[in-house]
């Protein structure tokens, strides 16, 4: 079967992963995806989770408590713009899942300007083979101008470096998801 967009970015970040490896969710919302990555780097692994609202974090933490995971967690409450401020290490995954929080203020949703230098710090923090997802939601205001942007940026990514993959289902009616996932190459070939 085709996989959804979701479910395919899960597993192929949950295929990057080993235990005691550093991963990223620059959007924590309710933590699902801060659990499937806490989950695939093991107990000497660490995640680092970004989100501007409190509610997101607190969420989060409480989806982490349920399966005893949080202590392979930073929440991180500050926006995913200032990355590189609270991660030094190398990572081998990074999930964006722009937009608002499901559940929450539809009014909070990612930029532009935001997003494109959360993008680009996240690329230098990737480690040779790591993976970042990017999952895009042109269908709410402002969201074609986001979707629009992030393609343009990663389409223009150098081939020699990064391997880029387009994810979309081209025939569904009003604005689907989008999913980008990039690669790091290895030593660049
Ligand atoms: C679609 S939700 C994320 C869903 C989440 N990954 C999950 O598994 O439940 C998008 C989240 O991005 C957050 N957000 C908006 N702007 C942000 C920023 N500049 N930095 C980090 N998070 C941001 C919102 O607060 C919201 O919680």
């Amino acid at each position: 079967m085709i996989k959804r967009s979701l479910e395919f970015a899960r597993q192929l970040i949950l295929d990057s992963l080993q235990d005691g490896d550093v991963a990223i969710d620059g959007t924590a919302g309710n933590g699902n995806d801060t659990l499937l990555l806490a989950k695939g780097v093991g107990d000497k692994g660490k995640v680092f989770a970004f989100d501007i609202q409190k509610e997101a974090l607190e969420n989060t933490y409480q989806r982490l408590i349920k399966h005893n995971l949080e202590h392979r967690v930073v929440l991180v409450n500050t926006g995913h713009e200032n990355i590189k401020e609270h991660v030094t290490d190398k990572v081998s995954a990074i999930m964006f899942n722009f937009g608002y929080l499901p559940g929450g203020d539809h009014g909070i949703v990612t930029k532009l300007e935001s997003t494109i230098p959360a993008i680009e710090q996240g690329l230098e923090l990737l480690k040779e083979n790591g993976v970042m997802s990017l999952m895009l939601y042109p269908g709410h205001y402002g969201g074609k101008w986001e979707t629009d942007g992030v393609l343009t940026l990663v389409k223009n990514l150098n081939q020699k470096m990064y391997t880029v993959l387009h994810y979309n289902f081209i025939n569904l009616q009003n604005f689907p998801p989008q999913l980008l996932v990039i690669q790091k190459k290895k030593n660049g070939i």
